[in-house]
């Protein structure tokens, strides 16, 4: 499903990613860790094509992604959802129009929209907080929303930066359940995060990266 083979990325002289080779196969659940600066980040942000790998090759879900054109990118991301601190809800808007708004690009009608907001929100565990605005939602049942605006345009990877970054314990391990309930139905997901609670014991691929570079792999 993502493919990296000797992917290099570089910041002017600041090298990010260094020769990294990397295989996760459709279905899996992986964590990748590591100290600020490690390379997480820019690992995910080259799956998306929000950065160009200075060198390697990158295949995501069969898209060769440094070969893209500018113009098939928003291709390859209907097969990718969010999870990003700089990529907020809409705070004027309701749970319900931020997580239908992907779906309205997409030109589906109204009615889909409707029952397919309405699954997704069922599925996060917030479909009672459907009309309310961001401000009045907690700061999980605002991580459950952005995780069902990255579902509902049915992507086959989730990738999530910190997704647990600003919640208190037991509400990351609630977040984490539910990534875990989104991979049993199939969705690949990957996790870029400090916090080593989230992957202990998950008995899942854990990488750990170190100056850009995979240092080892284990299971949570
Ligand atoms: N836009 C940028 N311009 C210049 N350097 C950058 C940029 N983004 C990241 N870097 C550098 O690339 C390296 C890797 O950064 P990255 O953000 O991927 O690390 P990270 O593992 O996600 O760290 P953190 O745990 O703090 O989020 C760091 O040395 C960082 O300073
Ligand atoms: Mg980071």
């Amino acid at each position: 499903m993502i493919q990296f083979v000797n992917v290099t990325k570089s910041y002017d002289s600041n090298i990010a990613i260094r020769a990294v080779n990397l295989n996760i196969e459709k279905g899996e659940m992986v964590f990748i860790t590591g100290p600020s600066g490690a390379g997480k980040t820019t690992l995910l942000r080259l799956i998306y094509r929000a950065e160009h790998p200075d060198e390697g090759q990158i295949i995501v879900a069969g898209w060769d992604v440094g070969k893209l054109k500018d113009r098939s990118i928003p291709y390859l991301r209907r097969n990718i959802g969010l999870v990003f601190q700089d990529y907020r809800l809409l705070q004027e808007k309701t749970v319900y129009d931020n997580i239908a708004l992907t779906l309205r690009i997409l030109k589906v009608g109204e009615g889909d929209i409707k029952t397919r907001v309405s699954n997704i929100l069922k599925l996060v565990g917030i479909r009672h907080k459907s009309d309310s605005l961001p401000k009045d939602l907690s700061g999980g049942e605002q991580q459950r929303a952005v995780i069902a605006r990255a579902l509902v345009g049915d992507p086959t990877v989730l990738l999530a930066d910190e997704p647990t970054g600003n919640l208190d314990p037991d509400t990351a391990m609630g977040i984490l359940k539910l990534f875990k309930d989104i991979n049993t139905r199939g969705t690949t997901v990957l996790i870029a995060t400090h916090n080593r609670d989230l992957f202990a014991e998950t008995g899942k691929r854990v990488i750990y990266l170190r100056d850009g570079e995979i240092e080892r792999e284990a299971l949570g």
